[in-house]
């Protein structure tokens, strides 16, 4: 299990909360499919489009079972979501959505009055001990037992709501879903041994319910209530559990069980089956081939629901981290789709049904941000090398990026740091003697590029990045040190080959440092981009970002280059006069994406001036970094990086996400839920930006932080860069780009005359003209 965040536990009760209120006014509009004809694209059983089923309502970020969490789950599915319920009885007979038998799974019932009511009981014969629902009333848990999260890396912060325990009929009743429940009867021979009967139970809540779906993992109950069901208003079906896990009244595994659809569809309609049963992973989380299950179900007659999906748990490689591409590839991928998806996140799966799947290759896009990235696809490959940049261009990439370091010889290439430690395994090689402490770069020691030659660097080892390694997400770790560095010249024949790339941006750091050692960066990206032709307008747009100006400053000749100032620090707004200054060096900003939404404890917890002020001034605005895995992503945004990268674009109106995995930004930009107005479904509006927090009760409250500075001249004005330093002769022996030309003299900063390409135009004009 990952630990995700740790937060203090505090108990206190309050009742309902702002949240919901400000959702119903954010996100109003409900639409339902979009197109006329899009059921008979489905190959699904019945050819319409497969079912959203919450578990637990939204039980990805709310208490499983509460009224927010099913709320939620209407607010933001598509209009026919099935709230699921996992029934359990009470000592009185009353079903209560629970989504565990122990009670103290999922509620405070171990901490409060009747903390002594343990007990031990046997669960299908094993020994179990906690808190269970036959040995309370239901109105002994309504009045002291909440709801709380009961998944430990999930936030707790709402456990201090008081959100009650609901009966299937205060479910409705609350609620009123429009397509109905699915219930799931988990155990009923457990609680037939304490004489309360399931059956009794749904057949006398079915008259005042609608319920869609029952599912079970038992045989027997199931055939106990087929007759008593009409199937065109309440389908049965059945669940199958662990593959080596054995049904009470077969005495058969599961697995066994699979094999046999003819007997399975004389008591039931469909099946309910752990996704790993269609697409299995092997031992190292890579996806295999899938099995035949949904087409021989289909085949029986049988509809296939698969479980088990959540945005925030690591699921194969092969999906890179997003949740869309994983449900994607269960509904749309050219063999068959489930019947239904059985989520803790149904917005997710609302939008991979309706927005997502189906695109095509060529869809165009709907919506206007670059998509830049970030060393490549370095989520999936090691940074800046070959495969990170063919991967990026694959994804539909707009920006490619390479941020530039010099070897010791002079000669340009791409590499994402400057020392070497953190993107070679140059450690662990022969050159670990070149180990050197530069206080100027950065603290404590490291091997820089600039101490080793180009031929040297070729020769080492890629190495993948894995910034969220704390939290046991790691990157593609079967491509972990695969492909090749390449010099910049490289890199700009192999973009200027790429038709689909709108530019290509430079980044350059440590300038001044450089120049002192004898080497002048500047001037050999400026040789290596004149060379490579990109001085003619036939080439990809040139940016070049830096966070110092002194750098910046360097390209002001270069009429037809956009200059990208990087803010490096999280602001929450520029002065006026700040910003008149930046506009002397640069034509956008790049900041990161506190500077934006700045997050407590991984909720947004304000919104800032930052993207108006600097578009105000005609600046446009990218963001970084936009990562795949869910801990880089503020709660808000429901551990979906679609719904992340959405509200930066339509909510905050940036101008460019920055990316290390641009195949789910550029699929973003294409989906067909964008541009529709008003008739923007729920599950492709933006969230909005400190609603969620605002839903957290008082004393798990996370405590206020300072907000971030307001960026002033005196963090933006730098000194000029220093001319380069003599030294001696340098060769070139990779037989790439030539030594450093000298540096011509400096001048006093100027403004710059800015000269903004077609495409940037364009996006101006759409920013401030409309
Ligand atoms: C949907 O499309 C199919 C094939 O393209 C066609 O046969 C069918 O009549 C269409 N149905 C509707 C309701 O337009
Ligand atoms: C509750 O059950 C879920 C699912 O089985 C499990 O992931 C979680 O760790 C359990 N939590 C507690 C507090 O037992
Ligand atoms: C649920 O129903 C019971 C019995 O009808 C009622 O007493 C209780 O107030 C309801 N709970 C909620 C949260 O509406
Ligand atoms: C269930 O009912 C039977 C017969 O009425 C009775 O003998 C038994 O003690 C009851 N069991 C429980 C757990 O209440
Ligand atoms: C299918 O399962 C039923 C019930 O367990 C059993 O009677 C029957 O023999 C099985 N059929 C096959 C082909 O395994
Ligand atoms: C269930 O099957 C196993 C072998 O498959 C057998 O040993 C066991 O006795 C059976 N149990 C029942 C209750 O039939
Ligand atoms: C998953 O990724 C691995 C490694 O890249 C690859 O070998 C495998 O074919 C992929 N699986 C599927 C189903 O695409
Ligand atoms: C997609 O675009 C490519 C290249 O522009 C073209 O060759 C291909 O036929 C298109 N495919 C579809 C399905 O339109
Ligand atoms: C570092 O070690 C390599 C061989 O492993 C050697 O060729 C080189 O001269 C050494 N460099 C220094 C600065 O000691
Ligand atoms: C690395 O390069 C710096 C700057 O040129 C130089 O001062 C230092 O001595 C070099 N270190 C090694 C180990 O070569
Ligand atoms: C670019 O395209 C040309 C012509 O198609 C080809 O010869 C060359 O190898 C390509 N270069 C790269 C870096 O892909
Ligand atoms: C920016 O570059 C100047 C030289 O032009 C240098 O003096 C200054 O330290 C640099 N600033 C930072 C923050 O690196």
């Amino acid at each position: 299990m990952i630990c995700r965040r740790v937060f203090p536990a505090m108990f206190n009760s309050r009742g309902r909360t702002l949240f919901i209120l400000l959702l119903h006014s954010v996100v109003a509009a409900l639409v339902s499919a979009q197109g006329s004809n899009k059921t008979s694209i489905w190959p699904t059983l019945s050819g319409k489009r497969p079912l959203v089923i919450a578990r637990g309502g939204f039980s990805g970020l709310f208490p499983d079972s509460s009224n927010i969490a099913y709320d939620l789950a209407l607010q933001i599915s598509v209009p026919d979501v099935f709230l699921w319920c996992d029934v359990q009885l009470t000592k009185d007979r009353a079903g209560i959505c629970v989504p565990d038998i122990k009670l103290d799974n999922a509620t405070d019932i171990s901490l409060g009055v009747y903390k002594s009511r343990r007990k031990d009981y046997l669960v299908n014969g094993a020994p179990t001990r906690g808190w269970f629902s036959v040995d309370f009333t239901f109105s002994e848990l309504a009045t002291n037992v909440f709801l709380t999260q009961g998944v430990y890396s999930r936030t707790n912060k709402f456990d201090g709501n008081g959100f009650q325990i609901l009966t299937v009929q205060n479910l409705t009743a609350i609620m009123k879903p429009p397509a109905g429940l699915w219930l799931n009867i988990q155990h009923d021979a457990f609680f037939a041994q304490r004489n309360l009967s399931m059956r009794s139970f749904v057949l006398s809540v079915s008259r005042s319910v609608t319920i869609g779906y029952i599912s079970s993992p038992e045989v027997g109950f199931l055939r106990s209530i087929m007759k008593r069901f009409n199937p065109s208003t309440t389908k049965l079906v059945f669940r199958f559990l662990g593959p080596d896990e054995i049904e009470p009244l077969t005495n058969q595994t599961y697995g066994a069980l699979l094999k046999n659809l003819t007997f399975i569809k004389t008591f039931a309609s469909g099946i309910l089956i752990p996704k790993a049963y269609i697409w299995p992973v092997d031992a190292s989380l890579y996806l295999q081939p899938h099995t035949t299950v949904v087409v021989d179900a289909h085949k029986a007659g049988l509809e296939v629901f698969a479980s088990d999906f959540a945005n925030d748990v690591p699921f194969s490689f092969n999906y890179s981290y997003d949740p869309l591409s994983e449900q994607l590839s269960f509904i749309d991928n050219g063999d068959f789709s489930v019947d239904g998806l059985v989520t803790d996140f149904p917005m997710t799966s609302s939008a991979a049904i309706d927005c997502f799947a189906h695109l095509g290759k060529n869809a165009t896009a709907q919506a206007k941000p670059l998509v830049i990235s970030k060393n490549g696809a370095s989520g999936d490959y090691p940074g800046c090398t070959d495969l990170a940049y063919m991967k990026a261009i694959e994804d539909k990439v707009d920006v490619l990026d390479c941020p530039v370091q010099l070897a010791k010889d002079g000669t340009p290439f791409c590499l994402s740091t400057i020392n070497l430690i953190d993107s070679t395994t140059v450690a662990q090689s022969g050159y670990s003697n070149l180990t050197t402490s530069i206080p100027e770069i950065k603290a404590g020691s490291g091997i820089f590029a600039f101490n080793m030659t180009w031929i040297q660097i070729q020769g080492l080892t890629p190495a993948i990045a894995n910034p969220y390694s704390t939290f046991r997400l790691f990157r593609n770790p079967k491509n972990k040190n695969t492909g090749k560095f390449l010099t910049l010249s490289e890199f700009l024949e192999l973009a200027k080959n790429a038709s689909s790339l709108t530019g290509v941006l430079i980044s350059i750091e440590h300038a001044a440092y450089l120049a002192d050692q004898g080497l002048s960066v500047t001037d050999a990206v400026i040789n290596a981009l004149s060379k490579a032709g990109y001085d003619n307008q036939a080439s990809p747009k040139v940016m070049i970002q830096s966070t110092n100006s002194s750098v910046l400053m360097k390209f002001k000749g270069k009429k037809n280059y956009e200059c990208v100032y990087k803010v490096d620090e999280n602001i929450r707004d520029a002065l006026d006069s700040t910003v008149m200054d930046i506009k002397t060096f640069a034509h956008s900003v790049v900041v990161g994406k506190d500077s934006v939404y700045p997050e407590n404890q991984a909720f947004i917890s304000s919104t800032t001036d930052t993207v108006s002020k600097l578009q105000s001034f005609k600046l446009p605005v990218y963001v970084e970094t936009f990562s795949n895995e869910f801990v880089s992503q503020a709660y808000d945004f429901y551990s979906d990086p679609n719904v992340e990268i959405n509200t930066y674009v339509m909510e905050a109106k940036v101008d460019g996400v920055i990316t290390d995995f641009p195949q789910t930004a550029a699929r973003y930009k294409r989906n067909r839920c964008l541009g529709l107005g008003v008739k923007t479904p729920s599950y492709m509006s933006p969230i909005p930006p400190v609603a969620l927090m605002q839903a957290i009760s008082s004393s798990y409250m996370p405590p206020a932080e300072a907000p971030n500075p307001v960026l002033t001249i005196e963090d933006v004005r730098e000194p000029p860069l220093p001319s380069v330093s003599p030294r001696g002769p340098s060769t070139s022996p990779g037989g790439g780009t030539s030594a450093v030309a000298p540096t011509p003299p400096n001048g006093q900063p100027k403004l710059a005359s800015c000269f903004f390409l077609t495409y940037l135009a364009m996006l101006l004009a759409a920013l401030f003209l409309s």
